[in-house]
């Protein structure tokens, strides 16, 4: 087992390993005194794992809501359910909300968390590797609004994360790869052996570490600014573009692997304009073609452009990009739009 410590206002421990969840019950007895704990997660989670979770937590007073999975539930309407569902079972602010699932599953549950109560703690734990490596470790909750994705949200951080690579055994392979862009990501803004690791031998068979090493890069970043002022927006890298990639598709490539794209098409322009190393967009493409991932998108980049001015909140004219100087060397970089289409 690996453990990291997030120190961010309210710090805690990420417990990373390969059947860690069966100790999931010692390691809340270790950050929280609670009788009573409330597990949130989506049907097909629930499915899978709900009774396997309530096994472990048997000790505990246990009350369980399963929401039904996908972005189109990530809502309001969603939040207020859960909230009704806590008040019914009577939590208190000395109780625990545990979130098992993906990214949405986690968003979600962390929203209600930071609202219930005005905020009661949660525990993440994550189901598929973009949860993982990601949405689970930096205290980013929300649900989507109709004007868009992630609109209404709160910073709240867990009191503990317990991440198994155990959970990914049922994951399908196209969720595999929308985790997988964002494992790149990491290597391209600040991991050069990790780059290469991906590049030259099978993510499977390094889970364990891939997935330590990835929440470590995201925790120094949340560390450093964790209501993403300035230094966490690196983590956005692929983003911007990736984007307007999900956008122009009605969504039909999914968020990791538009990101991946984006990171590519990002690159492709930096080079353009001498500020990224030549070549860095082509390793991006390889490691895609390696994975099998998506790796262009077929539509004119003026209008991946466009989509980006129509949607980013500009500066006047200026808008601020996440680019690399080379792999594992990441900038954030103000620019003007009409240089966006050169
Ligand atoms: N997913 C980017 C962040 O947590 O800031």
């Amino acid at each position: 087992m690996k453990n990291l410590f997030v120190k961010t206002s309210k710090p805690y421990d990420v417990k990373i390993g390969a059947g860690e969840i069966n100790n999931l019950a010692d390691y809340i007895k270790q950050v929280k005194n609670c009788n009573k704990i409330a597990i949130i997660t989506d049907d097909v989670v629930g499915g899978l794992y709900g009774k396997k979770i309530k096994d472990i937590l048997c000790d505990y007073d246990v009350c369980y809501h399963e929401f039904l999975h996908g972005e189109g539930h990530k809502t309001m309407d969603t939040v207020s359910s859960l909230l009704e569902f806590l008040a019914q079972n009577k939590l208190t602010r000395s109780d625990l909300v545990v979130a098992l699932g993906g990214g949405i599953a986690g968003d979600v549950a962390g929203f209600v968390s930071a609202s219930f109560l005005r905020g009661i703690d949660f525990v993440q734990i994550p189901t598929t590797l973009l949860s993982m490596v990601d949405s689970s470790v930096g205290g980013k909750t929300g649900v989507n609004l109709s004007c868009g994705k992630n609109l209404a949200g709160a910073f709240h951080q867990p009191c503990l994360v317990v991440c198994d690579p155990d959970f990914l055994a049922t994951l399908p392979d196209e969720e595999f790869k929308n985790g997988l862009g964002e494992v790149i990501k990491y290597g391209c803004i600040s991991d050069k052996n990790l780059f290469d690791l991906l590049a030259t031998q099978d993510v499977h068979a390094n889970l364990e570490e891939v997935i330590y090493t990835c929440i470590k890069i995201k925790a120094d970043f949340v560390e450093q600014d964790e209501f993403d002022k300035g230094e966490r927006q690196k983590l956005n890298f692929g983003h911007t573009l990736g984007h307007a990639v999900e956008k122009v598709t009605d969504f039909k490539i999914p968020h990791g692997q538009a990101v991946g794209v984006g990171m590519k098409l990002i690159c492709q322009w930096a080079e353009n304009q001498n500020l990224t190393a030549k070549g860095c967009a082509d390793k991006i493409d390889g490691m895609l073609a390696k994975y099998n991932m998506v790796r262009d998108v077929n539509c004119d980049k003026k209008l991946l452009w466009q989509t980006v001015t129509n949607d980013k909140k500009l500066k006047g004219k200026q808008i601020d990009l996440v680019l690399i100087k080379d792999i594992a060397d990441c900038i954030l970089y103000r620019t003007n739009i009409d240089d966006l289409t050169k």
